[in-house]
């Protein structure tokens, strides 16, 4: 969360005042949580939004409304937080772990290698707001007929030529817990342009919906099966319409104080993470790339004496591959009848053995990741450059 004001304190204080805090109110009679969707869906120039529980939750559904399950297969990166292979996972499919590449995103030469007949979809993530080779990966969806389903947990706002990260691919899935620049404390957003899906989505996120007068005619028997509850209540729908007038203008600010960082780094020869489409990029963080792993974790040291945190993409707690891989390996799933390997020739062993991940060990393990400060002026983001510049410098 990097902005609240006045606006969520007062939306808040009279959700609560009225007690009126589900979201369904009847037929075509709007609450806070269906006028979030339709700003929502404007914002990001797409034709369909739900606010629902959580980020993970906005994969399950994705998943879920494409009919992806038992015994298919999905491409997922091998840097991003866990909860995109727990999705996976929990529709019982296969997570096929792809390498990242330079960018720190999905590697699409990696995808192109490990597509197979069971492949259904690839998620791609726009990790720590960098928007990934979408031209690549949408084309190689369309060769081999596969969904896209892009994670956009950290990249609110994104942009990739001009479009909204999100409404690339055939599903765009949002966090907004509290790490996150748009947040209601905890939940998520799944948007589509799909219409005929988003009624599985609808259905698949509130399992009495179908009995529900607000949206009961929306579906016909045959669209009906038993769902999920992932609903929300006004006080989320309230907190994000008032948090999504914000995003433009955090944005903004994010990105100018990149762009400040990055001028001030190439003057001086810094070698940072180049994202695939720069004006798109968020600007919540900058990655500097060292010649070794030893480098990255001692510039950390550095800048931590200097009271600056910088953090080194290796010791993130539950982002890159070898820190979640074992579970997959070691088969730790949440019902012994719940395995997906149960519908699968794959080994599990093998699939998931580290010595696939050695590019992603080598990108991740030389890389520092610099949090920008949103709070930061112009003054500070100018004295910020001046540390990494000097720290990185002193390491040569
Ligand atoms: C890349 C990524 N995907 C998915 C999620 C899951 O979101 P949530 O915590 O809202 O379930 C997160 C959350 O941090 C994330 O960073």
């Amino acid at each position: 969360m990097y902005v609240t004001d006045d606006e969520e304190i007062q939306i808040l204080k009279s959700l609560i005042e009225s007690q009126e805090l589900f979201r369904f109110k009847g037929k075509n009679i709007p609450s806070q949580c269906s006028l979030f969707e339709d700003e929502l869906s404007l914002y990001l120039g797409t034709k369909h939004s739900l606010i629902l529980t959580s980020g993970t939750n906005a994969l399950v559904l994705a998943l879920q409304a494409l009919k992806i399950g038992p015994g298919d297969e999905v491409i997922v990166p091998s840097f991003t937080f866990f909860a995109t292979i727990a999705a996976v996972v929990q529709v019982q499919a296969i997570p096929i772990i792809a390498n990242i590449d330079s960018s720190l995103t999905i590697d699409p030469n990696e995808c192109e290698r490990l597509i197979t007949l069971k492949t259904k979809a690839i998620i791609p993530v726009h990790m720590d707001g960098l928007p990934c080779a979408m031209t690549e990966i949408l084309t190689l969806a369309k060769k081999y007929n596969l969904a896209v389903i892009e994670d956009v947990a950290q990249a609110m706002g994104g942009e990739f030529k001009g479009q909204k990260l999100g409404t690339l691919g055939d599903y765009g899935c949002f966090s907004f817990n509290m790490d996150k620049t748009l947040s209601c404390g905890e939940g998520g957003a799944i948007v589509t342009s799909h219409a005929e899906e988003f009624k599985r989505v609808q259905l698949a996120h509130d399992t009495c919906s179908q009995f529900g007068a607000t949206w009961r005619e929306n579906f016909t028997p045959s669209d009906c099966f038993i769902g999920y509850s992932m609903r929300v209540s006004e006080l989320s729908g309230g907190m994000m319409r008032a948090q999504l007038k914000k995003a433009d203008l955090i944005l903004k600010k994010l990105r100018t104080s990149k762009k400040l960082l990055i001028e001030k780094l190439e003057s001086a020869n810094i070698d940072y993470i180049k994202a695939h489409c720069p004006l798109g990029d968020c600007g919540t963080s900058l990655h500097l790339k060292f010649e070794d792993a030893k480098q990255a974790i001692l510039f950390s040291k550095k800048m931590m004496e200097q009271e600056v945190t910088t953090i080194p993409i290796s010791i993130r707690p539950a982002h890159a591959v070898w820190q979640w891989i074992h579970l997959l390996r070691e088969e730790k799933f949440i019902h012994p009848k719940l395995n997906p390997f149960l519908h699968s020739d794959r080994k599990p062993k093998e699939l998931y053995h580290q010595m696939n991940y050695l590019a992603t060990t080598e990108y991740l393990t030389t890389t520092t990741k610099i949090p920008i400060p949103f709070k930061f002026e112009t003054a500070q983001i100018e004295q910020l450059a001046e540390k990494i510049i000097k720290t990185r410098q002193l390491l040569n």
